[in-house]
């Protein structure tokens, strides 16, 4: 019997209710097989904000910092919008990454078979795709100084972000990339914009210095992230694990998700150093964000949620076939044509709800 703490911070919009479909499938593991979760809840976002004031409270970050893994839902919704900018939601998903020093964002982008049918690209174009983007997450232009909105002495203002990176910073994710790579194809392209970015020099520089020195295995190439974008709508399955910078990432990740058939299918898992424990400091979360449209309808898909806990399984606890074992289950529910709005297909009857798709998957859990 192994026993892990998990934080759980549903967040808004549809955060909470995907959410509430992995709290089924953490139960069904607790009655049903040798690991055993104990749940600590806690806000995160505007929920947080509306009780605390703030997007993230410090007790928040200190139960975060003290749970075996995080499981996030979503942050953000309109009524927020008019916050001033740092107490927004997203700010509080950004201290925890910044905070937890999370520096290595794996999005997998994996096209199930089932699935084929709903992406925006042809089926022969992206049926068996399975990419790994690494996007680091706790630098670069999301974090750079100086920045900020000055205002000068003609009273016009300027908007300042800086994309900086340090050596270790690149090469710590360089190496998480490798390290995906060798459990993969073997394959790491890296994106950045070298041609126009001093950043960009640096970044292509350190991660040849990287699998020169300590993956001479890894068949690295290098991409302009403009060029990237253009490949994977053209030609997605040339590519196994792309590592890029934090903002690339982010633009890149959305590009591939639709890939996949619907942003709704998108787990991600967001990685630091391990502890003396030997677990990583990890943050689970679906790379979809709080879709206030669609929140409190019951229709919102909770594939890349529960997905985000098969990471979690897999990376944090090094439960593989339990993983597989949740992935097959979902792919098996969708499949058999449980699907939310997202996924419809015309003319295939009535959509699945939220619960129905997480009920789904249990059963098939069940039947595995
Ligand atoms: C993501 C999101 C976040 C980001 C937002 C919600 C701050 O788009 O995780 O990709 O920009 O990183
Ligand atoms: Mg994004």
């Amino acid at each position: 019997m192994s026993s892990h703490t998990l934080l759980i911070l549903a967040g808004d919009g549809i955060g909470p209710e995907v959410m509430n479909e992995v709290r089924k499938v953490i139960d069904w593991h607790n009655d049903n097989s040798p690991l055993c979760f104990t749940i600590d809840d806690d806000l995160v976002g505007g929920a947080a904000f509306d009780v605390h004031g703030v997007p993230l409270h410090d007790d928040t970050l200190t139960r975060a910092r003290a749970a075996d893994a995080v499981l996030l839902g979503a942050v953000g919704a309109p009524k927020y919008d008019t916050l001033p900018f740092d107490s927004k939601p997203e700010r509080g998903l950004l201290a925890l990454r910044r905070e937890l020093d999370l520096f290595a964002n794996l999005r997998p982008a994996l096209c199930f078979d089932a699935l084929a049918d709903s992406s925006s690209l042809k089926r022969d174009v992206v049926a068996g795709l399975d990419i790994m983007i690494v996007r680091e997450l706790t630098a670069g232009m999301y974090f750079g100084e100086p920045r900020g909105i000055r205002v000068e002495a003609d009273g016009s203002r300027t908007g300042i972000n800086t994309h900086r990176y340090s050596t270790e910073e690149i090469r710590r994710v360089a190496r998480s990339a490798c390290d995906l790579a060798r459990q993969r194809r073997g394959r790491v392209c890296s994106m950045e914009k070298a041609n126009v970015m001093e950043s960009g020099i640096l970044w292509r520089e350190e991660v040849q210095w990287v699998v020169d020195n300590e993956y001479p295995d890894i068949d690295l190439s290098h991409m302009y992230a403009d060029a990237g974008a253009m490949e994977l709508v053209r030609e997605p399955r040339q590519f196994d694990v792309i590592v890029t910078d934090n903002l690339f990432g982010d633009i890149l990740s959305d590009a591939a998700a639709m890939l996949t058939g619907s942003l709704g299918m998108l787990p991600s898992a967001s990685l630091g150093q391990r502890s003396a424990k030997g677990l990583p400091a990890a943050l689970y979360e679906p790379v979809h964000g709080s879709a206030p449209d669609i929140a409190g309808q019951g229709v919102a898909n909770p594939c890349a949620c529960v997905l985000s806990f098969a990471m979690a399984l897999r990376y944090s606890f090094g439960c593989s076939a339990e993983a597989t074992a949740l992935e097959t289950a979902v792919e098996s529910a969708l499949a058999d044509g449980i699907r939310t709005p997202d996924l419809q297909q015309t003319g295939s009857g009535r959509p699945a709800s939220t619960s129905e798709v997480g009920d789904a998957i249990i059963d098939r859990l069940q039947r595995s």
